[in-house]
């Protein structure tokens, strides 16, 4: 499984950083989502702006990055399960936090405004379904404190369907992870962004058939990319978000999972579909209400030992 980290070339178009939301009532769990409030315009090259990503959060593990999350709530983030795997007791959660509403992982360790931003982690839920691998890789944090919104930290959008975004070319991922396979983000670590097109399981599936370490694509599981690879998600950005803008509002169509190298011809990545964990997910939120989620919630964590065959050769 990858630690799916960086973003490849990101040719950028500026036109949605333009439009203004329309206000739409979408069938939201938790209120208004998917807004940008902030409406700059992005002049090229793959840097991210500050606020165009406003549910974009670095889950770190003793203040160092480990994954990217997503805002759904103001006292929820998602990402993939796959990011607590060195972790072998998830009852535990302390030493997690989120940070939210910053362009860099990294930030000036005299950034107040930075330490402003980190949520402590109070419960962790791994999909009940998660063994150690694809599929199921997908994840909740529960934050200790409601996150404060503001222009630059947002909640991202999500439905019971992502259905309509199946054929969609023009979804985004984000992260901060590799920029090639063997390339970290370079500083200042600027959030890293990418249009990538959905690919359908009937077309993505053969691409993985032919290799050693076989990995079907089926189930939970949704592809991105383009066939001439470059824009992909890589090590690092695993469990950040897919987005998809519609009518103004963005939405949360994947979880950034694994892929074969990053960028590679016919590679395209593969995100965890989040139609598939709805429900799960929609019941573990409305425990926000709950005045006493139990802390002993059992975990299922089996640390099993990752194949590595991401950086192999394909
Ligand atoms: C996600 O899975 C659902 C249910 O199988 C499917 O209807 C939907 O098209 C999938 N989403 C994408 C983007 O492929
Ligand atoms: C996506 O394209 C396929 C094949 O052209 C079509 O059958 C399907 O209905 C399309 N899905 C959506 C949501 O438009
Ligand atoms: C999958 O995508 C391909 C190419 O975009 C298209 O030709 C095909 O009809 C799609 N299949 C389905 C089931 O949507």
């Amino acid at each position: 499984m990858g630690a799916r980290g960086a973003l490849l070339l990101a040719l950028l178009l500026a036109l949605e950083g333009l439009r203004k939301p329309e206000s739409v009532e979408a069938e939201l769990l938790s209120g208004p989502c998917g807004q940008r409030v902030i409406t700059s315009r992005i002049v090229g090259g793959e840097d991210a702006e500050l606020g165009r990503w406003p549910w974009q959060g670095s889950l770190r593990l003793w203040d160092s990055h480990v994954c990217g999350a997503s805002l759904l709530s103001h006292r929820w983030a998602l990402t993939a399960a796959h990011c607590f795997e060195s972790s072998s007791d998830l009852s535990d959660p302390s030493g997690w936090t989120v940070q939210f509403g910053q362009l860099t992982p990294m930030p000036s360790f005299w950034s107040l405004q930075a330490y402003d931003t980190r949520y402590f982690v109070s419960n962790i839920y791994l999909s009940p379904h998660y063994l150690g691998n694809s599929p199921y890789d997908i994840a909740l944090v529960k934050l200790s404190a409601p996150v404060t919104y503001t222009n630059h930290i947002q909640p991202i959008c999500f439905q019971a369907s992502t259905f309509e975004f199946e054929n969609r070319t023009d979804c985004w991922v984000t992260g901060w992870g590799y920029i090639k396979e063997d390339e970290a983000l370079p500083s200042p670590y600027t959030l890293q962004e990418v249009q990538v097109a959905i690919i359908n399981n009937s077309m993505c599936n053969p691409l993985f058939l032919k290799y050693s370490f076989r990995r079907d694509v089926f189930g939970d599981m949704v592809c991105a990319g383009n066939a001439q690879g470059r824009k992909d998600a890589c090590f690092g950005d695993s469990g950040g978000p897919l987005a998809c803008n519609k009518n103004g509002l963005w939405y949360q169509t994947g979880v950034v999972s694994w892929g074969v190298g990053c960028g590679r011809l016919n590679r395209p990545g593969v995100y965890t579909n989040i139609s598939h964990h709805f429900e799960w997910i929609q019941k573990l939120m409305a425990q926000s209400g709950m005045s006493q989620p139990d802390p002993s919630w059992p975990l299922l964590f089996l640390p099993l030992v990752w194949a590595l065959p991401l950086l192999g050769p394909a």
